[in-house]
């Protein structure tokens, strides 16, 4: 039967099956790059067998497997049981120069797995469920119980980076900065890449201690860059470093409270004729829109958390005694967003 024989209410069944196995798709994933199976394709297409072998995993069960991502159009079958690279398989590759491993691989971490479950709990209660499956916050069981889970997020928030810190560099202006603070900054791409780019320009990288420790070797003691960057470890609801610019780089995704919180620190340090930057991405402006809005669940799961619309926004700067004084997109999904103080 050809393709436009079908029938078309099945397509629908099918089109919505395919949804509802999402969860299966994310299995299918995990494993492909758990077991570095778009590591040991090169350019050449290759037989399961012989990729089994190298893996020293199920030859039969390997060839299923890149069968069935095959029809999302990550591997192809290119002869019986013989497999390459496609787009989409190949940045799953480790040493790729657009590689994407750390971020899939944080999108199934095993947490995720146990919190998805209670998303019915979530969307009832509007609450996060991290605590009551893991007796702690978020971020805390990261540093202390999940070192594993933790350098895989820190790898894939610099990954990330990676792909976005010199778009964001490229529109935001830093003339006449002295000393940028970015809070919040993981390992330090965007920082690094702002202190490679404009010699006068001096920073901070603030981030939990445990983050920092690991801070990228160029702005530690003896990097390159030591002698314009200082690492700094500490928590932002509680207190930030002064600066005359201040980024806050998807940072604000937690409960509201923390938000505000976060937010009245940073405008109380900022030097005066200072600064305060967000840069992040838009619910309702999204190029990404799944990718946003399923984040935008994640965060509500574990850390009771939101990627914020325009209008929300604008509500907690409003709490905090800030307002929006311009928007700029950049060339990915994050807006460089300028506050100050409402009247400034
Ligand atoms: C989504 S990541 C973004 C990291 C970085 N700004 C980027 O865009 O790649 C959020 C960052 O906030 C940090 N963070 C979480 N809670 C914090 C706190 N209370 N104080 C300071 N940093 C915190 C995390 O360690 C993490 O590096």
């Amino acid at each position: 039967m050809s393709a436009n024989e079908y029938a078309p209410e099945l397509a629908t069944a099918a089109r919505v099956k395919e949804l509802a196995m999402g969860l299966w798709v994310s299995a299918m994933m995990m494993t492909a790059v758990r077991l570095r199976v778009p590591d040991e394709i090169g350019d050449k297409p290759v037989s399961a067998e012989e990729l089994a072998s190298r893996l020293e995993v199920d030859p039969a069960a390997l060839a299923r497997l890149l069968r069935a991502l095959g029809t999302h159009g990550v591997f192809k079958e290119t002869d019986d049981d013989v497999f390459a690279h496609t787009d989409l398989s190949r940045v799953l590759r480790e040493d790729d120069v657009n590689s994407v491993r750390y971020q899939v691989l944080w999108t199934v971490a095993p947490w995720t797995w146990q919190t998805w479950p209670h998303l019915e709990t979530a969307v009832r209660t509007g609450e996060r469920v991290f605590p009551d499956l893991y007796g702690k916050e978020f971020f805390p069981y990261l540093a202390e119980d999940a070192p594993e889970s933790a350098e895989i997020f820190n790898r894939a928030m610099t990954q990330s980076s990676g792909f976005t810190s010199a778009m964001v560099a490229d529109v935001l202006d830093v003339r006449g900065v002295r000393e940028v603070v970015d809070v919040g900054g993981g390992r330090g791409h965007l920082l690094r890449t702002l202190l490679e780019r404009n010699a006068w320009l001096a920073g901070v990288l603030y981030d939990l201690p445990g983050v920092v420790a690991t801070a990228d070797p160029a702005l530690r003691t003896g990097g390159e860059l030591a002698d314009r960057a200082r690492v700094v470890g500490g928590d932002c609801v509680e207190r930030v470093p002064p600066g005359d610019l201040h980024i806050l780089k998807n940072l604000l995704e937690w409960d509201d409270d923390r938000t505000v919180a976060t937010l009245r620190n940073v405008a109380d340090v900022v030097h005066p004729g200072g600064r305060i930057v967000l840069v992040q991405n838009l619910v309702d402006d999204s190029p990404e829109p799944k990718v946003t809005t399923g984040m935008d669940l994640m965060l509500l799961l574990n850390v009771g958390g939101k990627k914020h619309t325009r209008r929300h926004l604008t509500e907690l700067l409003t709490r905090a005694g800030l307002e929006v004084v311009d928007v700029r997109p950049t060339a990915s999904s994050l807006f460089i967003i300028e506050v100050a103080r409402i009247g400034a």
